[in-house]
């Protein structure tokens, strides 16, 4: 843990240079507009250490696969989300001195995170060796309006000499994955020029033919003047530069305004994509720098408009808060379907920009509320066009018949994960995607998205479920052997009740989704059955399994057992554990973790989670006491869900306590791992502790559900959800709540069970509120 930021509602302010705690900066203060995005890497030279990072959505590499031990059924290849053209580079040097932090005195170092209108800024004061003083502001952004276009302010001002300024503007193609699994390098360059002012850059992939085009176009002005320095023009491999050479008077201010555009062959024909770029940044250059800016304060002013939740009282929760639905929208915009939302989106390069589970079970109830329809109907997308490669993964490891089985890490389909214990035996994940068409139609009611492509995948999980099971005629029951439930401190298990009950779930509502379209979409039904050839006694199978599915309980604790003997394991609790030996993943030896009954995350209680109107309170108020004191939060997607059943199990303060981990987990470094990268995902997760923890939203049967409480520290909290149409904005205080209808759609809600009918543009106060 490591709290030196400042707290502000909507900035995210680091006081001071020390260079220990860069990388961690270099992660939390990321920029990125679900297009591209770059880590907060300086523009100017830094030799301390950092972690390089620009990085292009969908443009990834197939590295090859290292294994110790290899296993038949191992994807060839590891996908990384591929560090690009670092367009970032601004060279400064005065008198021939570079200008390094890590080598110069630093005064006055304020960097500044500015969510509200989507820009980075930094100042400081930099002394050289010989006692010269440079003042630096720098503010730079990645546009929200213009999804290619990129643009950085740099202003340099001799405070205390005279002397000679060389400012290098740059485009870096020669660039490494620090993942690399061989130490490859794995871009090309194919061209690249620099004239007076402007260049450009084409690299392509050594591999997949990825191509990426960058081209700058810059400004200088000396006090406010536009001039047109001596420049030199540096063309080596896989990089362009313009060296300007400038005389300064103390007091003099140089500012550089450097224009970027990027662009790839995911949306260009590679022919046209010198042309296409170079016309980009010149109209970006054109616009300048202050209406660039306006434009992205305008976007972000929109995206907030819709998403922003606001609370009273507590600006350490509300900046965490900000900071989370900031980071999401960076990441993800949901225009194209073939995007996904990386575990660290476009912070860093562990888990990188590969898709995840995650999306699935804890990002779609954010984009779903806080975004247009199409963007959450754009994730389902996603999973369905990968339905293909998912029947492959499952047919190479001996499925048949159509049986799907999505990979836990993908990029374009295809599994590029090689842990076995994950690869193969994390098969819980199909239940999440499974899940997440559930959710989306129960939410948005877009009925029709089951009779155009929902139940097509549906098919093919249950079919994998269906050939998963094995019948043990010992216990009279179908039971899921070898397998990884969510809590990843635990391999090769035997019926995970996670795993089974999600099977289950997936097999009766695929039922359902049948029998629905037999009534309502009867020519898609057919055509379906048709298409997958579908066969009368895959039912009859399904039935059985359904009526027949073993699940691990325990009748003395009243629980379900996480797996099969999990009560064989000496039985701990977490407030048994000596603080110095958390978390246990950087103290304890793997053999002892996994022998341990500690959870990583919520796994039984990720299926109450799911599945909660299917249980009494009472049975999820036993499961969470018991799972939550053996649970060490070590994966960031625990906390959410243990913050949300507390919330329904009236545990308030343990809501609270959980909420605060997930929504600072970055800001103050909790599981001390933030300098690889945000933890995007999760972020959707401190989303759900607010939405459907504190203020207890569920939809069900149609009708839109809240259940509020108001945390005892906050004097009052609100959030707005795009419901069917209707904009609603809740907001739970001291005087009670106010929810507002800001849009002419009526709706039907349930609060505290009450039943109202709230009409467009209408408000309802409520008094009552409880707190907790
Ligand atoms: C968690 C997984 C998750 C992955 C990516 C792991 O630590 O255990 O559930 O999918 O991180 O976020």
């Amino acid at each position: 843990m490591k709290q030196y930021l400042e707290h502000h509602p909507w900035k995210i302010i680091e006081p001071g240079f020390d260079s220990e705690n860069q990388l961690l900066s270099e992660s939390i203060f990321s920029l990125g507009n679900g297009y591209m995005g770059q880590r907060a890497n300086f523009e100017e030279e830094y030799s301390g250490e950092t972690l390089q990072g620009n990085y292009m959505a969908g443009v990834y590499y197939p590295d090859k696969t290292v294994v110790g031990w290899w296993k038949i059924g191992y994807p060839e290849y590891f996908a990384k989300v591929l560090n690009s053209t670092n367009w970032l580079g601004i060279d400064i040097k005065v008198d021939g001195q570079v200008l390094d932090l890590a080598k110069c005195r630093v005064e006055k170092f304020q960097r500044i995170l500015n969510m509200k209108e989507g820009y980075l800024s930094r100042e400081f004061i930099a002394e050289f060796s010989n006692g010269n003083r440079l003042k630096v502001n720098a503010c730079r952004f990645i546009s929200m309006a213009r999804p290619e276009i990129a643009a950085i302010r740099y202003s340099v001002k001799a405070l205390n000499f005279e002397g000679k300024l060389e400012i290098t503007p740059y485009l870096d193609g020669d660039v490494i994955n620090q993942d690399a699994n061989y130490g490859e390098k794995f871009w090309d360059q194919v061209a690249g020029d620099i004239n007076d002012g402007r260049g450009y850059l084409l690299l392509k992939t050594k591999k997949l033919d990825f191509h990426i085009c960058t081209a700058m176009d810059c400004q200088i002005r000396k006090n406010g003047q536009e001039l047109r320095p001596d420049l030199d023009k540096i063309k080596n491999e896989k990089y362009i530069a313009n060296k300007y050479f400038l005389d300064i008077q103390q007091n003099d201010e140089v500012t550089l305004f450097k224009y970027i555009a990027s662009t790839s062959s995911r949306y260009y024909q590679v022919g046209e994509l010198i042309a296409e770029t170079s016309c980009q940044s010149r109209k970006a250059a054109e616009l300048g720098f202050d209406n660039l800016l306006a434009e992205q304060s305008a976007a972000w002013g929109e995206i907030w408009q819709k998403s922003d939740i606001k609370i009273e009282g507590d600006t350490a929760a509300q900046q965490g808060i900000r900071f989370n639905i900031f980071q999401l929208n960076q990441t993800y915009t949901g225009e194209d379907e073939r995007l996904n939302i990386g575990p660290k989106g476009f912070t860093g390069e562990k888990y990188g920009g590969s898709t995840y589970w995650d999306t699935e079970g804890f990002c779609l109830p954010f984009y779903l509320s806080t975004a247009d329809q199409s963007v959450a109907k754009n994730l389902l997308l996603y999973r369905y066009r990968h339905l293909e490669k998912a029947q492959e993964n499952a047919a190479r490891l001996g499925f048949s018949g159509g049986a799907a089985l999505y990979p836990m890490v993908t990029m374009n389909g295809e599994e590029s994960h090689n842990e076995w214990e994950i690869t193969f035996e994390e098969i819980h994940r199909n239940g999440a995607i499974a899940y997440a068409i559930y959710n989306y139609v129960n939410y948005t009611g877009d009925y029709s998205y089951l009779a155009d492509y929902g139940l097509e995948v549906l098919i093919a999980i249950a079919r994998f479920w269906a050939q998963r099971v094995n019948y043990s005629e010992k216990k009279n029951k179908y039971v899921i052997l070898g397998v990884t439930g969510p809590n990843e401190y635990e391999n090769n298990v035997n019926n995970n009740w996670y795993t089974n009950r999600i099977a289950v779930w997936t097999l009766e509502y695929t039922l359902e989704v049948m029998d629905y379209l037999k009534q309502e979409y009867p020519e898609s039904l057919a055509k379906f059955k048709e298409k997958v050839s579908f066969k009368p006694e895959e039912i009859n199978k399904w039935h059985d399994i359904i009526n027949k599915m073993y699940y691990p309980i325990d009748e003395e604790e009243g629980i379900f057992l996480q797996q099969d003997n999990y009560l064989d394991k000496e039985q701990l609790l977490v407030s048994e554990l000596v603080k110095k030996e958390l978390p246990l993943n950087q103290h304890w030896s793997w053999d002892r973790i996994l022998r341990s009954c500690f959870l990583k995350q919520a796994d039984v209680l990720q299926g109450l989670y799911f599945l909660e109107d299917k249980y009494d309170l009472e049975t999820i108020r036993r499961n969470f006491r018991f799972y939550e004191a053996r649970t060490v939060h070590e994966s960031s997607l625990s906390p959410s869900v243990h913050a949300v059943l507390a919330a329904r199990i009236g545990d308030y303060q343990k809501a609270y306590e959980m909420y605060l981990r997930t929504s600072r987990l970055d800001l103050d470094n909790y599981n001390n791992d933030t300098e690889d990268g945000c933890h995007i995902t999760s972020m959707a997760g401190t989303w759900l502790a607010i939405v459907q923890g504190f203020g207890g939203l569920r939809i069900r049967d149609n009708t839109l559900i809240l259940n509020p409480f108001l945390p005892e520290k906050w004097s009052s909290y609100s959030f707005k959800i795009n419901y069917r149409g209707a904009l609603v904005n809740i907001m739970v205080g001291l005087e009670g709540l106010t929810i507002q209808n800001e849009s002419k759609n009526d709706i039907e809600i349930k609060v505290y069970d009450k039943e109202y009918h709230l009409a467009g543009d209408g408000q309802l106060k409520i008094k009552d509120y409880k707190q907790g």
